[in-house]
């Protein structure tokens, strides 16, 4: 709870919105990057990951899907044990990513 609150207060003037894609990119180039690409300009990762564009950019994935995902262990991935906060974060940074058509 407390990490949450400073996570959020640390990025206070930015619209809300922004702010939460702000730090779920930088949760993900902490956290993430070891096996995912996470950023277009990232070019080492495993094979066995999929890239967060290549995520964001199935028509199946939404919301909900990743944040449930997210919520529990893989065997392939470490447990983060992510906060709500953190999970939204990176749930709606990951959907930023998401071409426009
Ligand atoms: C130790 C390597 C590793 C790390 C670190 C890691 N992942 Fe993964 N992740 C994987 C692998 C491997 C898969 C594919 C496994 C599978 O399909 O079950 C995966 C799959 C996923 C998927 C599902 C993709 C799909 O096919 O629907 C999501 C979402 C995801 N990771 C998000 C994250 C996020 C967010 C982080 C950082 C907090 C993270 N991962 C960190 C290895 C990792």
């Amino acid at each position: 709870m407390k990490r949450a609150l400073v996570l959020a207060s640390l990025l206070m003037p930015l619209p809300a919105a922004a702010q939460t894609v702000q730090t779920g990119g930088a949760l993900a180039v902490r956290w993430c990057t070891a096996c995912h690409v996470v950023e277009a300009s990232q070019r080492l990762a495993t094979d066995s990951a999929p890239s967060f564009r290549t995520i964001a950019a199935r028509p199946e994935t939404t919301a909900a899907k990743l944040d449930g995902y997210l919520s529990v262990g893989h065997t392939l991935m470490p447990d983060f044990s992510l906060s709500t906060v953190e999970r939204n974060a990176l749930v709606t940074y990951i959907l930023s990513l998401r071409e426009k058509p």
